[in-house]
């Protein structure tokens, strides 16, 4: 048994594939007789089309069809149900009427004989509006429209409001975060092709189970005649969760012409029609008692979604989640509402909820430490929660405060001195700040299919796909561990929804849901594999199928005797021994199972050049077991540079008076680029979580972002006395004497 593989450090088993160019991603499927769509987006935010002229672009070299509201076919709308796995966040089909809610959304859709083509006829439609009154952002909606209390999502315990009043130590403060957009590599796309009634979409889907269901519902198609096939993905980090408008579109554009369709949304539309996260803002309010013990805790949030997606069942960005039971305070409120704005329907994005909330939550707990007179880190410590409290449950595995002692120690925080501005080097000013990160724990019910061959290798199968985060490779490092077999014999196929059902690629959930099923499944080959042994014309004919173990890809018996798997099948003349397992979801009653760590930051502020940048990260990262220490490490190396972003760069504007984005483009819409990376030092700390799953992992996409940007801004307030809780933290906001930007 080669038990190491589980936490071993291995290369991606598709990286071959993808250095050479063979990996196919969906816009790679050139199928024949395929015909391009390219889509007409609306250039207002707010109100309705009076009339689309159709008369040059008909004209145009190439057209084979141009669709909109008066010219599309009669579609279903799908239960957008998470349970049912049938979930979209923007529910209106495109072109179902000429109402307009946002910029960007489809208005026409040309389909052509090339990609050229299409476009260049796309920009020939003409398309009149008449403009309603727009609200372009969170402030603009609210005065308008107010907000609305999502009470399912209200968390309270105690009675917070006299606490508060009677503490010795309190801090009242709102923290606002931007919309940010996704930007993964490979843009949205679509390769929809029919045959009869049959479905098949080359999809960018972070859940193919997930996306036929829905276009099995939108179609009115039994889910048998839809397949939907992403064997990789140029990552999402969560717009590629929940099929967006374009892909409904592009499948049915391509039953209309009869002809294959391929759709790629444009970059400048991934700012508008294939979700963000939406905008933020965040009432925290907080008090301690002379130990520095939390006696009160509110954390109230705002987040906008879209007018279409408002009163209906909104996205709602869950900002207090980690709040409920971070740490420890008998009086808490945690409460979420919304507002509708003219954008695109929000969704998930790297860390949903946690990555704007703990921007706010530890935030205000390096105000509150500054406040009572405490180390950030020792306040924090003295918070520290034995059980989740919000549940009322012991967690399976709770390593903070481990976290805590090992990234402090190797990021040398004793040396920290705690005035602000007086850590000098040369012209920079020195600060150093921390924050805790904190992630869900989800764990779902999955399906996965073995085959042991007599081939001598192993084949596994799962309709989960693998995000770019390495899912193909620990599926083998699984079959691996269970079988004996090097990582080289076993053949992992991910990205087909005709796969047994698997996972979503989200909410750090794949890992976790997946693996249990595999090694499950390939228990179930060993075993059908022993029983074929020990039969007549078996190769341990006589033998009891329970003495037989396994060593390398080998059956041993008792006495020492050893038959490869594959000279077993071929005695029988078998082509393989198979297994198909089903495994269920964490004991959610009986534990709250969360992920836990801790971000030490150092910035650099010159003053008199004005540059502040991110030098060094340290964190101590409590995930369970990290199955694979290469992939994982990576995992959390990118959620640092992206809280960077968070923290320094990325926010999308829109223009106030018509609601239109304004930087939705690379060269705007600003990312951290080699030149901000810092020196990032990743502890993945080792305490296999069994109560969760037989691995001992609990998934490790998501945590690395959470509590990032509060980090530095804890940092940033140590080095220049200004406290930012408007993120980014642009260096506007630390120069004397800048006036800031008003918004409407
Ligand atoms: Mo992640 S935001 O659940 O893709």
């Amino acid at each position: 048994m080669s038990d190491n593989i589980i936490g071993a450090a291995k290369p991606r088993i598709d990286g071959p594939l993808k250095l050479t160019g063979l990996a196919k991603y969906s816009s790679d499927n050139l199928l024949d007789d395929m015909v391009y769509a390219y889509g007409v987006f609306s250039s207002i935010a707010s109100g309705e089309v009076t009339n689309i002229d159709l008369s040059v672009a008909q004209q145009s070299p190439g057209v084979i069809d141009i669709f909109h509201h008066d010219h599309f076919p009669q579609l279903f709308r799908t239960p957008s149900s998470m349970e049912q796995e049938n979930k979209v966040d923007e529910e209106r089909l495109p072109f179902e009427d000429n109402q307009v809610h946002y910029a960007g959304q489809f208005v026409a859709l040309v389909v052509a004989d090339s990609f050229e083509n299409a476009r260049a006829a796309a920009y020939k439609v003409k398309v009149d509006y008449k403009t309603s009154p727009v609200l372009a952002n969170l402030a603009q909606a609210v005065k308008v429209n107010g907000t609305q209390l999502h009470q399912d999502s209200r968390n309270s315990r105690g009675d917070p409001e006299p606490a508060f009043q009677s503490a010795q130590h309190k801090i009242d403060f709102t923290y606002v975060t931007p919309v940010e957009t996704h930007n993964p590599m490979e843009m949205h796309a679509t390769v929809a092709a029919w045959s009869g009634d049959k479905l098949t979409m080359y999809d960018t889907t972070q859940g193919v189970v997930n996306a036929r269901n829905v276009y099995a519902k939108v179609f009115g198609l039994s889910p048998d005649r839809v397949e939907v096939i992403t064997p990789f993905l140029g990552s999402g980090f969560g717009s590629k969760l929940w099929p967006w408008p374009h892909a409904i579109a592009a499948a049915a554009a391509a039953r209309e012409v009869g002809r294959p369709v391929q759709l790629v949304v444009p970059r400048q539309e991934m700012f508008t029609t294939t979700g963000h996260r939406p905008e933020t803002s965040q009432r925290l309010r907080l008090a301690t008692d002379d130990d520095g013990r939390l006696v009160s805790l509110r954390h109230e949030s705002i987040s906008t979604t879209s007018t279409i997606d408002q009163g209906n069942n909104p996205y709602v960005e869950s900002c207090g989640k980690m709040t409920q039971g971070l740490y420890s305070c008998e009086n808490l409120l945690v409460t979420h509402s919304t507002t509708g704005t003219n954008r695109g329907t929000p969704t998930s994005m790297r860390a949903p909820g946690a990555a704007p909330g703990l921007f706010a939550l530890e935030s205000a707990m390096d105000e509150m430490a500054i406040e009572a007179g405490l180390d950030p880190l020792e306040f924090r410590r003295r918070n520290y929660a034995d059980s989740d409290e919000s549940k009322g449950l012991p967690w399976s595995s709770n390593k903070l405060r481990e976290a805590y002692d090992q990234a402090a120690e190797k990021f040398g925080w004793s040396k920290r001195n705690s005035e602000i501005g007086s850590m000098r080097d040369g012209n920079e000013i020195v600060g150093w700040g921390m924050a805790t990160c904190n992630w869900e724990a989800i764990r779902r019910p999955c399906d996965a299919r073995v085959s042991l061959r007599a081939d001598g290798t192993a084949y596994a199968s799962c309709a989960t796909q693998d995000i770019g985060t390495g899912t193909y490779t620990i599926v083998a490092q699984a079959v691996s561990q269970v079988t004996g077999l090097p990582l080289e014999k076993i053949e992992v196929e991910l990205g087909d929804s005709s796969y047994p059902s698997g996972p979503i690629s989200g909410g750090s959930w794949a890992t976790a849901t997946a693996l249990p099923a595999v090694a499950a499944a390939a228990r179930k080959a060993l075993e059908e594999l022993k029983s074929y042994a020990v039969s007549e014309r078996g190769a341990f004919v006589g033998a009891k199928a329970d003495d037989l173990s396994i060593e390398n890809g080998q059956l041993k018996s008792a006495d020492g005797k050893t038959v490869a798997f594959a000279e077993v099948l071929k005695q029988r003349k078998l082509a393989s021994a198979d297994g198909e397992a089903h495994t269920g979801g964490a004991p959610t009653d009986q534990y709250a199972f969360r992920s836990f760590g801790a971000h030490f930051v150092e910035v650099r502020w010159d003053q008199g050049i004005s540059n502040l940048r991110v030098s060094r990260v340290v964190s101590a990262i409590d995930v369970g077991r990290a199955v694979n220490t290469l992939t994982s490490r990576n995992q959390v190396e990118g959620a640092i540079v992206m809280g960077v972003g968070m923290a320094l760069f990325e926010q999308t504007e829109y223009d106030h008076r018509n609601g239109r984005p304004v930087n939705n483009n690379y060269a705007e819409y600003l990312v951290p680029v080699h030149a901000d990376q810092p020196e990032v030092d990743v502890i993945l700390l080792d305490y296999p979580d069994y109560k969760f799953n037989e691995f001992g992992a609990r998934g490790i996409g998501e945590i690395g972002i959470t509590g990032l940007a509060a980090a530095v801004a804890n940092a940033v307030y140590h080095a220049t006395g200004k406290r930012i809780r408007e993120l980014p933290i642009t260096m506007d906001k630390l120069m004397d004497d800048v006036p800031q930007a008003q918004q409407a």
